[in-house]
């Protein structure tokens, strides 16, 4: 349980979560770690805040530092619990210290702890003297809550952006080098897909403010800390952001008999066909987040399912659920499925898709079982709308 230093007098002094799987429905299978930044200077400033769960972890780092009782700042760049958990017994640590955030912070934090806090909103630009150092508050509202903000320290070029830039990652690394970068751009895209994707735009105007800020660390509040791939995750970041997608299919299906699955199959033939790269996602056996790593950059999104009771099958309509909330735009559709009677699945993916904004290929659905040339006929479908 040692704090890292990160640069001179500051220090990463956050909580590693090894066992985090499921991060409000997102799978956060390599666990995760709130960070929490202390900043030693004639201000004794700690910059976010933990999960309550990981509180003494992470006042066992901050006492290894300073006595935690003399911290005078904390910065709040964020209110969500996963930042804040630990503000309750931290502010009866350190009565005196002054609590900064963004005005919706201010109104946050007082909903969810009902506590008469020495509260100091800060307005979007305004600098906070700490002695040798000074931080300027920069407000992001929308990423991706409406308090967000982030923290810039200009004589260290840190900035600390809170939710933004972060990855769900467990680790006893805590910079970017020293840990595989395949995982790390991995995790960053599937935390962009997953958390911040219906932002893209207010993404950009931060992007934008960044623009001339001179940069050598981004310090988030989940995961690694970026020093050497600044520019390929910022470069990630203005792609994301942009809704840049690639000429690539993705086809979700569940199916009951078999007989959707075979339709997928022969809707992926079409687009091979037409060389056009595919990925398969049986919903029985793939979790909704990692579909929607893969959905951030895909072209068309093909979603099949068979007509169960008048309905679509529940793990289909969870997926079209998490996925429309995420909001993707500008993307083509396709629904398919098959049926016994009713035959509703196909119309009722067709239409929560046009709702969503998708350009729709003309659905297809199939009664039972199809046979070889029933599933020639529905490959030749697709593929005359390709
Ligand atoms: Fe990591 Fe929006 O909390």
């Amino acid at each position: 349980m040692k704090p890292v230093q990160i640069r001179e007098d500051i220090w990463w002094v956050g909580g590693i979560d090894w066992d985090l799987r499921n991060f409000h429905g997102y799978s956060t299978e390599r666990g995760s770690t709130y960070n929490a930044y202390l900043i030693v200077d004639e201000k004794i400033t700690l910059i976010d805040n933990v999960k309550h769960y990981l509180y003494d972890e992470m006042i066992e780092r901050i006492a290894q530092v300073v006595d935690p009782a003399k911290i005078d700042i904390i910065v709040q760049n964020h209110a969500e619990m996963d930042h804040s958990g630990g503000l309750p017994k931290l502010m009866k640590l350190c009565p005196n210290a002054k609590l900064y955030c963004s005005p919706n912070g201010v109104k946050n934090l007082e909903m969810q702890f009902h506590q008469d806090w020495p509260f100091s909103p800060v307005q979007n630009g305004q600098t906070l003297n700490l002695g040798k150092r000074n931080l300027q508050f920069v407000l992001t509202p929308m990423v991706h809550w409406p308090d967000n903000m982030v923290s810039y320290c200009p004589e260290e070029k840190i900035l600390f952006s809170n939710d933004a830039f972060g990855q769900h990652i467990a680790s006893s690394e805590r910079f970017d080098d020293e840990y595989p970068y395949s995982i790390y751009l991995e995790q960053a895209r599937k935390y962009y897909a997953n958390i911040v994707l219906p932002y893209g735009k207010m993404v950009q105007k931060v992007l934008a403010d960044l623009g001339g800020v001179q940069l050598e660390m981004l310090c988030p509040s989940h995961g690694l800390i970026t020093r050497k791939y600044l520019k390929e995750l910022l470069g990630e970041y203005v792609k994301w952001s942009s809704n840049t997608t690639e000429k690539k299919a993705l086809i979700i299906y569940d199916t009951m008999w078999d007989s959707t699955r075979k339709m997928a199959m022969a809707v992926e033939s079409a687009f091979e066909e037409k060389g056009i790269k595919t990925t398969m996602f049986n919903l029985q056996h793939t979790h909704i987040s990692d579909i929607m790593t893969e959905a951030i950059t895909a072209s068309h999104i093909c979603i099949g399912s068979p007509t169960l009771n008048n309905n679509i099958l529940p793990t289909v309509a969870s997926f079209l659920t998490y996925m429309c909330g995420l909001a993707p735009t500008g993307r083509i559709g396709l629904a398919f499925g098959s049926y016994g009677w009713g035959g509703q699945g196909v119309g009722i993916i067709n239409d929560r898709l046009t709702e969503a904004g998708f350009t729709m290929l003309k659905p297809i659905r199939f009664q039972y079982v199809p046979g070889q040339d029933d599933l020639a006929a529905v490959k030749k479908h697709v593929e005359d709308q390709l």
